[in-house]
């Protein structure tokens, strides 16, 4: 068979353009044009075009083994749309800015694979795999008659609750009001109201209206890609494999285990001489604390975690964005550490602007991870058995503390209305050293060694995997 192409097209942002990457090293590794014969050395000849945009290119590093193909907006299009030529900053308003994408890329998107289809130099084009945020690009390759498959960044509970939004609108439990935030909501069990997806700095309708579109897209392609694992998450995954019968769904998380350490392109350089600092201190003693690569705290927050960290007395590796603090509107204000915060937490405390995190997390030194709860973060400290501090801010984070307090045990809370030094701690104290801990520690052990498992011959994401190649080499 010749060889064909399949085009990867990550939302831009790095909590998404981590695990395409992820399964974009997958995919070439079962290709067999890799010489991987990961499984698929019977022919299956892919190759790995990923789309970019000009908005967010990817420079680097560039895959050698990857054709990169880089998105220009078309003008018409743009003039059509109720786009603004400037693109709204992701940290005001993330969903609009998702909006503002998808109405951007669309016409190039559709005008750049028309062209690949009707260029007889081109390598066929077996199938698209965008980003399940990507609606308008699902669309557009259906229209082209090209298969699409949508890559779900985040858990199966959250697209459990992105599938449920209608109904919980109509039920009233949206938009969240203050004095429900406790109340359970029984359509996705066990999460309560303050833990369904919201983003407080965007109109809620609207974002009813993207995940409605996300949904919709997803139920319209052609197969669905779950970075999330069954043992995980079972009942999840069954539940969207009920209520999408109608097309493929690979459940095939954590990607990153299947290909470790894949080379990804960083928003900003990893600061790597941490590494030798984690090399210097005793096993499980280091604190690692990340809110992630869009979150930001409100400045209060942020000084209560710096005297928190100088209070708990544990060591720490602390990532501090540029733009991790923002303002009483909303905006960024200038990220500079308290007065007081050095001095008293030298020796024993590291603060980076971005850390090799997957590196950071896989060290023997790192005891526990402070973080937001992103489910790339999340999923990739489960894989090294780390217990979490969970510090959710927005979108499906609430969501993603709630399944690692309440249903895999691993997590301790730190939350947003108790968000103060001597609480915070307390929290690090229990996780770190506490009997409580201790425990979480086993969990988080017992996890990846399943996980280890799932993602080995036998396990149930290698088998997903293994389904997944076969299914794109039937197209
Ligand atoms: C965003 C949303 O906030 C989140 O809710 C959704 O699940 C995914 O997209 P983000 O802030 O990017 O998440 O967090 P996360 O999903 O954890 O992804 C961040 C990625 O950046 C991780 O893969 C992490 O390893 C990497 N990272 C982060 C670094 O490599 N270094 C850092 O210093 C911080």
């Amino acid at each position: 068979m010749p060889r064909r192409q399949l085009l990867l097209f990550p939302l831009p942002f790095q909590g998404h353009i981590n695990p395409m990457f992820e399964l974009a090293a997958l995919l070439h590794s079962r290709s067999g044009c890799s010489g991987g014969g990961g499984g698929g050395g019977d022919g299956v000849d892919f190759s790995i075009t990923i789309l970019h945009t000009t908005t967010h290119p990817i420079t680097s590093p560039m895959h050698p083994s990857y054709r990169y193909v880089s998105l220009a907006p078309v003008d018409d299009e743009l003039s059509n749309s109720n786009c603004d030529r400037e693109l709204p900053p992701i940290v005001e308003d993330v969903v609009l800015h998702i909006f503002h994408l998808n109405a951007r890329f669309e016409a190039s998107f559709r005008d750049r694979v028309a062209a690949m289809l009707e260029d007889a130099e081109e390598e066929p084009v077996a199938c698209v795999i965008a980003d399940a945020h990507w609606f308008a690009v699902h669309a557009a390759a259906r229209r082209l008659g090209v298969p699409s498959v949508a890559l779900r960044t985040g858990s199966a509970a959250s697209f459990c609750s992105f599938m449920a939004y209608p109904l919980l609108m109509q039920k009233g439990y949206i938009p969240v009001k203050e004095s429900e935030l406790n109340e359970a909501v029984e359509e996705v069990p066990p999460m309560r109201v303050r833990d369904l997806p919201r983003v407080d700095q965007s109109d809620p309708v609207a974002v009813a209206e993207l995940l409605a579109k996300v949904v919709a897209g997803v139920r319209n392609s052609s197969g669905l890609i779950l970075n999330a694992a069954e043992l995980m998450e079972s009942a999840e995954v069954d539940k969207i494999r009920r209520e999408l019968a109608h097309i493929q769904v690979f459940a095939i998380g954590p990607l990153h285990k299947f290909t470790p350490l894949a080379a990804q392109p960083n928003q900003l350089p990893p600061d790597r001489t941490c590494l030798a600092w984690l090399d210097a201190q005793p096993a499980a003693s280091v604190l690692y604390v990340s809110f992630g690569s869009v979150a930001s705290l409100p400045e209060k927050h942020f000084v209560e975690t710096a005297f928190g960290l100088a209070l708990s007395g544990r060591a720490f590796l602390w990532v501090v964005r540029p733009g991790s603090v923002r303002g009483p509107r909303g905006a960024a204000v200038e990220t500079k550490l308290p007065e007081g915060f050095e001095e008293t937490t030298r020796g024993r405390g590291r603060v980076v602007e971005w850390a090799p995190q997957q590196e950071v997390l896989r060290h023997r030194a790192v005891g526990a991870f402070w973080t937001h709860c992103g489910w790339n973060s999340t999923l990739e400290a489960i894989s090294e058995g780390v217990p979490l501090i969970c510090a959710p801010q927005f979108g499906d984070q609430m969501g993603n503390a709630r399944y690692a307090t309440r249903v895999w045990g691993i997590a301790a809370e730190v939350e947003g209305e108790l968000w103060e030094r001597g609480r915070i701690a307390a929290v690090i104290k229990a996780v770190m050293e506490g009997r409580e801990g201790e425990e979480m520690r086993e969990r988080a052990r017992e996890l990846k060694q399943k996980l280890s498992a799932s993602v080995s011959r036998g396990g149930s994401s290698h088998a997903g995997a293994e389904r997944l190649v076969e299914y794109l080499k039937s197209l």
